[in-house]
């Protein structure tokens, strides 16, 4: 009997927890005990480089089964490889070619382990027809309907270990550092990376932060005492009036900029007005390297396991979440075109541009009184 073929492809930057995520897929999907319940039989392929290997899908299928997948969890990065090719690009459409080759492949369904861009071609090939699920993933946080997205506890995680690292230099020194984190437009990984690690001052792009205001709360830190100081920077965070800093002209495939360069303007600042010596450091990929940290090989664990019982239960279009401590599922229009941005009114410290400062509601505060 012809059996049920599940494709799985990851989308986009890599990061930590890809890995677990594609073995858990491979491993629900060919678990006997859950075939007794279903109708048909399974098998896996992956799908190299992703959108990619679905245009030129010569050699770009990889048959997946529980012993080639054994290890995978331990690994960071991602064993199918990755690329930002968007089939629905305006300036070369191959929607068509992918389309046909889904059909070639005899691909039954299809789990793609994405962010926002990768997610948002699943959701046009689930409208056109195609039986697709979808597994939240990005250091940047900022996809809607779900509380965590593959890959960003372990990026929190290489900044916190980062900064310890520069705490003892900074120190030494009496300097203060200008640590940049990516994120794009989000600011999540500057926040929860600079409250991990103790920061001094975080900069998010949902806030604009005033320069004078930045070497006002420095310099009134170095009369109190201290020894060094440790900012950290959103690559989208920008200063009142000013832009965001563009690393390189020109977009991707899917119409994103280069983001990158802020710490390095701000250190100078910073420098020039207080007279302290400041460096920069810009922790760029390292985010998004190393092997997947507990919480994103257990993460890439439940969102696997979850994204198979969709195609299982037959819900396609679909993106697993994980929403209020459950995993859940949302569907993908419910996600696409929006952000998942920090609210500053509840999570940010506008005042000293730092991480939340308060955290039970009034409300209930007065009912302890
Ligand atoms: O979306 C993930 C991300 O790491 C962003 O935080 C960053 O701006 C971007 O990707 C960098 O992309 P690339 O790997 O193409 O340089």
């Amino acid at each position: 009997m012809r059996k049920n073929r599940i494709g799985v492809l990851t989308g986009g930057g890599d990061c930590a927890g890809l890995n677990p995520a594609i073995k858990w897929v491979v491993k629900t999907a060919l678990d006997e005990r859950l075939m007794v319940g279903r109708r048909k039989q399974c098998e896996v392929v992956g799908i190299r480089d992703g959108w990619e290997g679905l245009i030129n899908i010569e050699s770009s299928i990889v048959p997946l089964n529980a012993n080639i997948v054994r290890t995978w969890d331990r690994y960071g990065g991602t064993m199918l490889g990755t690329s930002r090719t968007n089939p629905y690009n305006l300036k070369n459409n191959c929607s068509r070619v992918v389309l046909t080759n889904i059909e070639k492949l005899e691909l039954d369904s299809l789990v793609v382990i994405g962010g926002d861009d990768t997610l948002s071609v699943a959701l046009k090939l689930s409208q056109e027809g195609v039986k697709i699920v979808g597994i939240p993933k990005t250091i940047d946080k900022d996809l809607c309907e779900t509380d965590y997205t593959l890959g960003f506890e372990t990026a929190v995680e290489v900044i916190t270990e980062e900064v310890d690292r520069l705490r003892t230099t900074a120190g030494s020194h009496k300097r203060i550092f200008v640590v940049e984190t990516m994120g794009r437009d989000a600011g999540w990984l500057a926040l929860e990376g600079g409250e991990s690690s103790g920061a001094f001052i975080i900069l998010i792009p949902e806030c604009d932060f005033s320069i004078e205001r930045v070497n006002a709360l420095v310099t009134e830190a170095r009369s109190a005492g201290t020894r060094y100081e440790i900012i950290v920077v959103a690559e989208g965070a920008k200063p009142i009036g000013g832009t965001q800093f563009i690393r390189e002209t020109g977009e991707d495939s899917f119409g994103h900029k280069r983001l990158g360069g802020i710490a390095e303007l701000l250190a100078a600042e910073i420098q020039q007005s207080t007279k302290i010596e400041t460096r920069s450091i810009n922790l760029s990929h390292l985010q998004r390297g190393g092997t997947p940290c507990a919480y994103d090989r257990r993460m890439g664990r439940y969102f696997g396991i979850a994204a198979v019982d969709l195609l299982a239960h037959n819900e396609f279009g679909m993106m697993v979440c994980y929403r209020n401590g459950k995993i859940t599922s949302s569907p993908f229009e419910n996600v696409i075109g929006r952000m998942n941005c920090v609210d500053i009114e509840t999570q940010y410290d506008v005042e000293r541009y730092n991480g939340r400062h308060t955290i039970i509601g009034k409300e209930v505060r007065s009912r302890k009184v």
